[in-house]
């Protein structure tokens, strides 16, 4: 089969290749896939670029997310997989078989039946956003009734925060830095936009969430938004930040320990199994029930794999996409 693969850490274009490599053939517990469609997702550029590396077992086709059709059950896995339509999430956690291939091999629990209606566009966006904006949610409990704030909400994490977060009856304040991210987050239904590089955003925010303040922040940029943050929370808010900045923030303690805030921190990685597996019913369900949507997309032939990274490298507004064939 056609795959883009890597066996060092380095520059896009210098270590990404595109090769014929044998067909893998699905072992017990697993599934075999014929990918439509692989997202790319900022961990995929820094695993190849070594800038968070991951071990590399002769040589590692990228790419967690994607989209396609199961075409091959390994032992113990129903046959009756064959033909399903599924969406990917993992596929190159610890398995040289990611998505940028015609085919990729994962454990039957990494497919998930992707409902009628959903596209594969919109299937191979999903996995690491969807499944880390939903613990960045719901790790400390449901959100009924209370006041989030996504920061970044045209971002693929911050797109699928606002859009869970609505589907579990939160109100939603998204912060954007300028009029096309601000469509697509008021698009995706974020209750307010604020553009956080005009003076005033703190307070837009503040009398949106009126006088008990924002209940819960789901954070991209801690060091360049914390005093935002900590500026319209209520006590006992949960900050919770996902993205490292290239620069690590000086934490303001005694304006912390005045908030009264609690932070924590996700890496999708290290998240519990069983949340994630929760993760994948309710992206599935959410799917189904048409609350998911798709961010623009921008595709590139599987041949163009490096240029693909580059977009991501570069902060493309919207997913970028590899697509095989
Ligand atoms: N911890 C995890 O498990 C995990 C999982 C997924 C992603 N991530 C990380 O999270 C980051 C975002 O990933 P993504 O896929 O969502 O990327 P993305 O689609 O490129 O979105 C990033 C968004 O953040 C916005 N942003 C940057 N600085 C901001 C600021 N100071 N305030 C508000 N928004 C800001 C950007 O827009 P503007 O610059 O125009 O504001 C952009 O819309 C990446 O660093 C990624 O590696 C971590």
């Amino acid at each position: 089969m056609k795959a883009a693969l890597y066996d060092r850490y380095g520059a896009a274009r210098e270590v990404l290749r595109v090769e014929d490599v044998p067909r893998p053939e699905p072992g017990p517990g697993q599934v075999r896939v014929r990918v439509q469609a692989s997202g790319v997702n900022p961990t995929d550029w820094k695993s190849r670029s070594g800038a968070t590396p991951r071990p590399i077992e002769g040589f590692q086709i990228p790419h967690q997310d994607g989209a396609g059709v199961i075409d091959a059950t390994g032992e113990g896995v129903d046959p009756g997989r064959i033909g399903q339509r599924v969406w990917l999430w993992f596929a190159a956690a610890g398995n040289r078989w990611g998505t940028a291939a015609q085919w990729s091999v994962v454990p039957e629990e990494r497919a998930v039946p992707l409902p009628e209606g959903a596209s594969v566009e919109l299937g191979a966006s999903l996995g690491v956003p969807a499944m880390t904006a939903h613990w960045c949610l719901f790790a400390d409990g449901p959100l009924q009734g209370k006041t989030v704030l996504v920061a970044g909400g045209a971002g693929a994490v911050g797109h699928f925060a606002i859009e869970l977060a609505k589907r579990a009856g939160a109100r939603v304040i998204t912060t954007v830095s300028g009029p096309e991210k601000a469509e697509l987050a008021a698009k995706a239904g974020a209750d307010l936009v604020v553009n956080y590089r005009e003076p005033g955003a703190a307070g837009q925010i503040s009398s949106f969430a009126g006088a008990s303040g924002v209940d819960h922040v789901v954070e991209v940029a801690l060091g360049a938004n914390l005093q935002l943050d900590l500026a319209v929370v209520r006590p006992e808010a949960r900050i919770v930040c996902y993205a490292a900045e290239a620069d690590n923030p000086v934490l303001p303690v005694r304006a912390c320990m005045n908030a009264n805030v609690v932070l924590r921190f996700v890496l999708l990685y290290g998240v519990p199994q069983e949340a994630l597996r929760q993760a994948t019913r309710d992206v599935t369900a959410a799917l189904a029930d048409g609350a998911l949507t798709e961010l623009p997309v921008t595709k590139f032939p599987l041949d163009e794999i490096a240029a693909a990274h580059e977009a991501v490298e570069s902060g493309t507004v919207g997913k970028v996409l590899v697509i095989p064939d």
